[in-house]
């Protein structure tokens, strides 16, 4: 059986209960948290920076997967690495040297991944492959939770899969987007390893539950 990890979204926290939701996902099944970071230049929102990120990380017992939305990601690589970033991903539409970015990222001491935009075709990702850590397939436009998941992802991830299989790698394919538990199990099915979930989590009655479901229905 598969243990699919879940890295519930901060983005939907309440961020005057910060605190509270972060113990909340210590406590729970989950197994990271996804922390977004927007500029309002590379996604058209701001979401939170380093002080923010620092008081979760003071909580937090479980790995930080910091998710960067931002015009070149390379001038803070290091910043994020210490204030406790475990895993950094980067755009790959946001950074021109990405083999660069990616070195650098592993040099600050991080796990390292790339993201792809919704019209980002993976097969760019064939001669980058061995230097990342994950894979983040966004099942959205970036920018904002709670969004309807878009099904090209199911391609795009199976392309994908079969790509990291050929070139004998176990990279981590993680899906961020409009996660439910009408397209989790599909999901893996697919070749996911790692899905986001923001509003489906926070915005459940029981968030804890919410966690532990999406964790039993994808250990397929
Ligand atoms: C959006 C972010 C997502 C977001 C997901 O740009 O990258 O991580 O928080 O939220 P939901 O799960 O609500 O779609
Ligand atoms: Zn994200």
């Amino acid at each position: 059986m598969k243990n699919t990890l879940i890295a519930p979204s901060v983005l939907a926290a309440d961020f005057a209960n910060l605190q509270r939701d972060v113990e909340m996902i210590n406590n729970s099944a989950a197994d990271w948290f996804h922390i977004d970071v927007m500029d309002g230049h590379f996604v058209p929102n701001i979401s939170y920076g380093m002080p923010v990120i620092e008081a979760i990380k003071k909580h937090a017992t479980k790995p930080l997967d910091v998710h960067l939305m931002i015009e070149k990601p390379e001038r803070y690589i290091e910043t994020f690495a210490k204030i406790g970033a475990d895993i950094i991903t980067v755009h790959y539409e946001s950074t021109i040297h990405l083999h660069r970015t990616l070195r650098q990222i592993k040099a600050a001491g991080c796990k390292a991944g790339v993201v792809l935009n919704l019209s980002t075709p993976v097969s760019v990702l064939e001669d980058i492959l061995s230097e990342c850590y994950m894979i983040l397939i966004m099942s959205i436009n970036p920018g904002f939770g709670g969004q309807k998941f878009e099904e090209i992802t199911y391609t795009k991830v199976s392309k994908l899969k079969e790509m990291i299989t050929k070139q004998g790698l176990d990279t981590l394919i993680e899906i961020d987007g409009g996660v439910t538990d009408k397209n989790a199990a599909d999901l893996v099915k697919a070749g996911a390893d790692v899905l986001v979930a923001g509003s489906f989590v926070f915005n459940a009655q029981d968030p804890v539950a919410t966690i532990e479901n999406l964790k039993k229905i994808t250990a397929v």
